[in-house]
């Protein structure tokens, strides 16, 4: 028998599994795209990455698989004499088509052979998990580019949406190979990272996701980039060319709210990025605003956890969840995958023009990543559209930090007369005051 946990081993499971389990409901239903290519199916961790993505399925999260075959290919065109380089040509002609068929043909079993092994050594071992592949891919063929015809190369022209769809609904995996089929009938070979992408947009997935050689994306002094918006993204692209970051760029922009690049020879790399706070690849998100909205009843749970301890601190004024809860219409979130990670509040004054800007705080794991800024950006924007022209703001610790952005220290006296009967004067908070009507 094993020996039982140890007091700190027990203490950091309960700590992981509690991150995760709103993580897991959060998931539930909604779609991956996970894209393999074959340098992460020839690799030994292939194995537990198929595991991995066994157990998503087995929690509800409908999943569409693209795999590559590349490294496969190369390999099975070398053999045939047909290639000397160590690179897919970008020509492929009537002699190799059929080596690539084979080629991705076995990489397809492959990964099919695993999946009906399902989650070995689990109560899930035997669960039987339904794998369905089918022509869902319509193709062109690329044709003559610089006077190059480029025979069996092709183009994604058309994803068979309901074909994925009805199959996901039924509870399959979908398993998708890089070869499409023209309307007369002939086979072309396409770019499976492009393949997912289109797929991802087409079925509108919550997540595209890259198990691929090139997506581990760095800083020049080597340290692993966790988070990009499109616009870093961008600067990014110019300088290190990963066609996996061009893809999840396009993804993006295109309405994929998020697209993760994850280090295929790293164990556990799916679980770890999906259900943890930080993950452990990087994340590209379609922008900085699109995640800040109003509360909801269901968000009271996870902004008191985020205001109590502030309130503790002494950083912010008291408050009971009765009482966020009695103004929660005033109360914005900014949320990552479903968590709340800041808030804003924004209290109108009753007969004035003037609101008091409340709560505003960012989860500390968070912190000096512009959340902050993003948070006021988001209420001095929704004050204006409300016809607000003064924004109040009384703060104990955080004074420099609304100065520097354009608040400007005013007296206890000119605070509306309802915040000035309430002003606790142990409490001694300083005020400032923005005039939105101002030009900036
Ligand atoms: C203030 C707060 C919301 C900023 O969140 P954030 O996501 O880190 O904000 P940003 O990334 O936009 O800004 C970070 C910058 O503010 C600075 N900063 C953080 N707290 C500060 C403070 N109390 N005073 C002055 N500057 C501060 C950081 O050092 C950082 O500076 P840098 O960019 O030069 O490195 C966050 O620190 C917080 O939740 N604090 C506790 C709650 C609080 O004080 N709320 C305000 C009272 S209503």
């Amino acid at each position: 028998m094993n020996a039982p946990l140890t007091d700190s081993e027990s203490a950091q499971f309960v700590s992981w599994f509690r991150q995760s389990l709103p993580y897991m409901q959060t998931f539930r239903d909604q779609t991956f795209v996970i894209v393999l290519d074959g340098y992460a199916i020839a690799d030994n961790r292939f194995q537990t990455h198929i595991q991995d993505i066994a157990l998503l399925h087995s929690i509800g999260i409908k999943t569409v698989i693209v795999h590559g075959a590349e490294p496969q290919a190369i390999e099975q065109l070398q053999q045939q004499k047909l290639l000397t380089e160590n690179r897919l040509p970008d020509i492929i002609d009537a002699n190799m088509m059929p080596w690539m068929q084979q080629s991705i043909g076995n990489v397809k079993s492959k990964i099919e052979a695993q999946i009906s092994l399902g989650v070995s050594n689990s109560p899930l071992a035997g669960h039987r998990i339904r794998v369905a592949t089918g022509n869902y891919l319509t193709a062109l063929p690329k044709g003559v580019i610089d006077g190059r015809d480029h025979l069996f190369a092709g183009k994604l022209r058309k994803v068979d949406t309901d074909a994925i769809k009805r199959q996901l609904k039924d509870a399959s995996i979908v398993l998708v190979s890089p070869l499409g089929y023209s309307f007369t009938g002939e086979m072309f070979y396409l770019d499976a990272k492009e393949v997912a992408t289109r797929i991802a947009l087409s079925i509108k997935a919550a997540k595209l996701i890259f198990l691929t050689e090139d997506s581990l994306i760095r800083t020049q002094e080597g340290e692993l980039i966790r988070e990009l918006t499109l616009s870093q993204a961008d600067d990014l692209l110019t300088e290190c060319p990963s066609v996996a970051l061009n893809q999840a760029v396009s993804a993006c922009r295109q309405g994929i709210k998020r697209s993760h690049l994850l280090d295929h020879h790293q164990n556990g790399a799916l679980l770890v990025e999906l259900f943890t706070r930080d993950g452990l690849g990087t994340l590209i998100s379609a922008g900085d605003y699109q995640t800040i909205r109003p509360a909801e009843l269901e968000d009271l749970g996870g902004l008191t956890a985020l205001l109590e301890p502030l309130m503790q601190q002494g950083i912010l004024v008291p408050r009971t969840q009765a009482q966020i809860e009695a103004q929660l219409s005033d109360y914005f979130v900014e949320t990552r995958d479903g968590m709340i990670v800041g808030s804003v509040a924004l209290h109108k004054f009753a007969h004035t023009r003037i609101a008091e800007l409340a709560c505003l705080a960012v989860d500390e794991r968070y912190r000096t990543a512009g959340r902050g800024q993003a948070l006021l950006a988001a209420a001095e924007e929704i004050a204006r559209k409300n016809n607000i022209d003064q924004i109040v703001v009384l703060t104990t610790q955080t004074a420099h930090w609304f100065v520097e952005r354009g608040y400007a220290a005013c007296s206890i006296e000119d605070l509306p007369v309802e915040k000035k009967m309430l002003y606790n004067h142990k409490r001694n908070s300083k005020a400032f005051l923005k005039n939105l009507t101002a030009k900036t």
